[in-house]
């Protein structure tokens, strides 16, 4: 890994000539430009996957990799009740029905028991989600998806490069998104990706996300090449409902920056994580995520479970301002379980799609496991830009640790 002591910036490999390069083309966006295609290839090739897809945001790929899928009006999708509100909203946004299957208390991911609970004859997709950078627990759920015919859509946003039983993550479900957003591993601001070994669904997400141009390729997302098709006014050229989901050449630019050192990105992490973890092993209430055998985690954040009100009788809250007042980092808690959040929780969604949602109701108790763990949820940054910025916080943590122990 680089040492970026002397360069704590974002950007270290090849972000600003690439985005020169974009300036000086005369192509800035992925209709005529090189970088969504190389980005593409590039990503494809890396996480072994057919084809790759980019677009906009890591919600626009679980949009268009649901309707790719043909989930449509009145259809169910499970999705974990320990994540973002995107895989929900993204439901939503394909009139589907979200579903939670509720979590393991360990890992915090989706659980496969829960899931096969959930399933009713109006389910079509499951989207089990890497929370945190660990992989849920993936061959019940390919085994249950098989058994009652539905889709798997990994949401691999928070995971890149983690490993599931010796496979790489991305190619285990049907497709896979994942976020190019600014916390993520590899980041470009705002992007996505979505990959697939099926090339019909790598076609119609990328028609979804290209306004439906016809002429969109699975692996082609340049639709002016050839300007005497394109300039002729006989020409028709939308087959397919769509969005405008496209990544911009600068942010492909910057994403295949990253790409190129993505193993020292997500190692970092790791070796950040790893570091936190052993300094938590002093006390008996910071309980990281487990990552079972078999598994690895890429760390996008390090989870732990705080029980210290119980062990030390210190807060939740207090916990936090102990460790920023000592020269630490903010810890962010869990976002909330998504059917309480105000959005779903009081029905905004209804009147989208009246006669799909009318009787639609969420309420808490759903996913109890999931209610426990959310508020105890503490998420330590991994994201250093050198392994020395991170072990100056482990410090500063073992000696808040030290210090409430002596209370
Ligand atoms: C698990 C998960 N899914 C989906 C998303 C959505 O990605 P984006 O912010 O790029 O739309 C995010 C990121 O915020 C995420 O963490």
């Amino acid at each position: 890994m680089a040492d970026q002591t002397e360069n704590p910036s974002k950007y270290l490999g090849n972000e600003l000539k690439y985005i020169k390069m974009v300036l000086d083309s005369e192509n800035w966006s992925a209709t005529t430009g090189n970088w969504n295609q190389t980005l593409e290839g590039a990503f494809a090739k890396k996480f072994g996957a057919k084809y790759a897809v980019s677009m906009n945001s890591g919600t626009s790929t679980l949009h268009a990799a649901l309707e790719s899928l043909g989930v449509g009006p009145g259809d169910e999708v499970i999705s974990p009740a320990l994540t973002v509100i995107m895989d929900t909203t993204a439901t939503i946004h394909a009139n589907a029905v979200p579903v939670y299957a509720d979590i393991n208390a360990d890992t915090f991911t989706i659980d496969p028991k829960d899931v096969e609970r959930k399933i009713t004859d109006k389910t079509k997709a499951i989207i089990p989600v890497s929370l945190y950078g660990l992989p849920p627990d993936y061959d019940p759920i390919i085994k249950i998806a098989k058994k009652y015919d539905l889709a798997v859509i990994e949401d691999n946003a928070q995971c890149f490069l983690s490993t599931y039983k010796g496979r790489m993550t991305g190619t285990i479900g049907h497709m896979a998104s994942y976020s190019f957003e600014n916390t993520k591993h590899l980041s470009c601001g705002e992007g996505g990706i979505l990959i697939t070994n099926d090339e019909q669904y790598a076609e119609t997400a990328r028609k979804i996300g290209g306004h439906g141009f016809k002429n969109l390729k699975a692996s082609e997302g340049r639709v002016r090449l050839n300007q005497d098709i394109f300039q002729n006014p006989n020409y028709k050229r939308h087959d397919t409902l769509g969005w405008n989901y496209r990544l911009s050449e600068f942010n492909a630019a910057i994403a295949m920056a990253q790409l190129e050192r993505i193993e020292d990105l997500v190692q970092l992490r790791i070796d950040s994580a790893q570091i936190f973890m052993d300094t938590m092993k002093q006390c008996d209430y910071l309980i990281p995520q487990k990552t079972p055998k078999g598994y690895t985690n890429s760390y996008y954040t390090l989870g732990v479970v705080y029980n210290g009100l119980e062990s030390i009788g210190v807060t939740w809250e207090e916990f936090r301002k102990a460790y920023i007042n000592a020269g630490g980092d903010g810890i962010y808690g869990a976002w909330a379980v998504p059917y309480l959040e105000p959005v779903i929780a009081e029905r905004k969604f209804v009147d989208r799609c009246p006669w799909v949602y009318q009787d639609v109701h969420y309420h808490s108790g759903l996913c109890p496991v999931a209610e426990h763990v959310q508020p105890r949820v503490m998420q330590f940054k991994t994201n250093y830009r050198d392994l020395n910025l991170a072990r100056k916080k482990v410090e500063i943590l073992s000696q808040v640790i030290e210090k409430l122990a002596k209370k």
